[in-house]
């Protein structure tokens, strides 16, 4: 059976630590080396748990990486020929969600490889500091790859942090859901339009776990890795979480908030003040629900915090570290309006004939132009307005868009949710919204000999409800011009 919720112990997935180097372009680059392996995982009480995961574990480790120094993440596929359940060919591409990648090394969706071949991703480190992850993104498998267990955090800091909780008190939450067999193994669920819902709420791989907290402030980098379950988080007894940062990084002022409604993908950092609770309470992290979400018995509780001693080192008052942007020639994304756009786009997010589709198109069309067929064509810097339009019914979609950040213009006119003002890569696209955003394509990535990189190719845009992504709410963008 399964376990009563706050009764397992809280867990952090482990860090890596690179093995060596390698030399690309005469520069030595730090080497990271992940396996990707089938495990059996200790979830349940009385069962171990078939997964795949990154080095064997579920999230896979931890990459930190530093603002401007590059590395390579070396990625082994030491998968089985098929996957143990559902029989597809054990084919992976791994995605680093929320980073300006070559288009080479940004894990296309048909760049697949297969049990026995490794890949070498250039990572260059080149964006502000943010809490990223890397996940599975197989053509038509990234549902059953990631919630096989692919998926794992990868964190970039700047040499600057502030005054935010640090070291022991800056804690990540993989938010997850899974369902289990009589046997413990994971059931594969697909609520057809809904997406994969499971009944057990897991944080870094745990079920509704409790973590033992001091009395003062933590930084908590939340990540929802849910592929079909968006949450709308609080606490009981109700307490503010501010908002530090989303998907790109810091928020320009740092945002209380009681309620926090987070689709799958997206991430938000907050830092909760355990001062004002007293020792011995017990503070919950709650899922109010979201629309079209599949709720059962427990899945409205996440985890628990267990205020257990006072502060034990001195706990100085929030500050964020000034934004310092190397002197940018070019408005930086915050404060770009929509008067700096040189053009206006709407895409329209549907359901037709049986496939989720942008545009009216779906993955199979850009698959049968060859990958020429795109959606935009940005020049490289331009920016640019996109309308997001929800004309689908009953359901929401967390939009994300690769190689950009973004900032939220509005949603139906409405200015955006306090928590969500800072850089996004995925958009919370309400049932029947339309959503406005804003972005550099291509970005402006200042180096320090002063010359401004930009990024130019073929970049997947999609619905991150995987089981909308794999039935085919997925695209393509492409900035600058045509592959030669
Ligand atoms: Cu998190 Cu295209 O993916
Ligand atoms: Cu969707």
């Amino acid at each position: 059976e399964l376990p009563r919720p706050y009764t397992t112990a809280f867990a952090l997935p482990p860090d890596l630590t690179p093995t060596g180097s390698v030399t690309v372009g005469g520069r030595e680059r730090p080497l990271y080396v992940i396996e990707q392996r089938q495990f059996q995982a200790r979830i349940l009480p009385r069962f171990q748990t078939t997964m795949w995961g990154y080095n064997g574990t579920f999230p896979g480790p931890t990459i930190r990486a530093v603002r401007g120094t590059p590395i390579v993440v070396r990625q082994i596929n030491k998968l089985p020929q098929r996957h143990p359940i559902l029989r597809h060919e054990s084919t992976t591409s791994t995605h680093l969600h929320g980073a300006p990648s070559l288009p080479q090394y940004d894990g296309y969706a048909n760049d697949l490889m297969r049990p026995g071949q490794y890949k070498d991703y250039l990572y260059d480190n080149m964006e502000e500091e943010r809490t990223i992850w890397y996940h599975d993104h197989a053509v038509h498998h990234t549902t059953e790859n990631v919630y096989s267990g692919l998926a794992g955090l990868y964190i970039t800091r700047n040499a600057a942090e502030g005054q935010l909780p640090s070291g022991r008190y800056d804690v990540p939450l993989v938010i997850s859901d899974a369902a289990f067999t009589k046997s413990g193994q994971l059931l594969f669920e697909d609520h057809s339009e809904s997406g994969l819902a499971g009944d057990v709420i897991l944080v870094n791989g745990k079920p509704w776990p409790v973590l033992r907290v001091e009395r003062r402030q933590y930084r908590f980098r939340v990540l929802i890795a849910s592929l079909g379950r968006g949450y709308k988080l609080q606490l009981s007894p109700a307490a503010p979480m501010t908002v530090v940062a989303t998907d790109g990084g810091l928020v320009p002022e740092p945002q209380p908030v009681t309620t926090l409604t987070a689709g799958m993908a997206e991430r938000y950092e907050i830092v909760i003040d355990f001062s004002r609770f007293r020792i011995g309470q017990r503070v919950e992290l709650r899922n109010l629900g979201v629309d079209n979400a599949i709720d059962y018995d427990h899945t409205n509780k996440v985890m628990a915090f267990q205020v257990v001693a006072e502060a034990s080192a001195p706990d100085p008052a929030l500050a964020l570290p000034p934004i310092a942007e190397p002197a940018l020639p070019e408005k930086p994304l915050m404060q770009l309006t929509a008067a700096d756009a040189v053009r206006t786009r709407r895409l329209r997010f549907e359901r037709q004939g049986g496939e989720w589709t942008i545009d009216r198109k779906t993955w199979a069309d850009v698959e049968a132009s060859g990958f020429r067929d795109v959606l935009a064509n940005p020049r490289p810097g331009d920016v640019e307005l996109w309308e997001l339009e929800n004309n689908s019914g009953g359901w929401f979609h967390p939009i994300h868009l690769h190689l950009v950040d973004f900032k939220i213009l509005d949603r139906d006119g409405r200015p955006p949710e306090p928590y969500e003002r800072g850089p996004k890569d995925v958009v919370y696209l309400g049932e029947n919204e339309t959503v406005r955003i804003i972005a550099r394509f291509g970005g402006a990535f200042p180096q320090p000999n002063g010359e401004l990189v930009r990024r130019t190719g073929r970049y997947m845009i999609h619905c991150h409800n995987t089981s909308h992504e794999d039935h085919d709410m997925m695209s393509q963008f492409r900035v600058g011009a045509d592959d030669p």
